[in-house]
């Protein structure tokens, strides 16, 4: 007899959550010395300052009728480790990282870095949101180029 089907029950979002510890500094090299003190305050410090980062990543699907999971989250946690973790932690973003190269390390666009680096590589399921913390109280979330999607009733 067949297990019961939640075929048409739509999407369920899975997030894994991940920690990783770097340096930064927030700097516009096309700006004067000036501008980037003036803009970015103590996070201009040229001799770095670094944060605790904590990355959750949203994949969205129907869960897969033999297996119940939208993703199996330990190949989702290696996908994480060698596309991102690995390259990224206890490392220096502005100096270390070759896909970072030219982009100011704010978690904004280190969060459109991560997705460019998973969107691609995920195991099962479509990317649905990156979601950075810089800190307990800061963080930013990224849906994509197509932004969040619309909420339906
Ligand atoms: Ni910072």
């Amino acid at each position: 007899m067949p297990l019961p089907s939640y075929h048409d029950a739509g999407p369920v979002y899975v997030t894994r959550q991940a920690h990783f510890n770097a340096a930064h500094r927030l700097h516009n090299p096309a700006k004067s010395a000036a501008w980037n003190r003036r803009t970015f305050g103590p996070c201009n410090n040229p001799k770095w300052h670094g944060h605790n980062y904590v990355i959750e990543v949203t994949v969205a699907a129907q869960p897969d009728p033999e297996t119940g999971y939208v993703v199996d989250l330990g190949d989702l946690k290696k996908v994480m480790e060698d596309r991102i973790l690995s390259k990224v932690d206890h490392r220096n973003l502005n100096e270390e990282v070759s896909w970072l190269k030219g982009v100011v390390p704010s978690a904004e666009n280190l969060a459109i870095a991560f997705w460019r680096r998973l969107e691609k590589h995920l195991p099962a399921g479509r990317l649905h949101r990156i979601r950075l913390f810089e800190t307990p109280r800061n963080f930013v979330d990224y849906f994509g180029p197509h932004g969040a999607p619309a909420v339906s009733e």
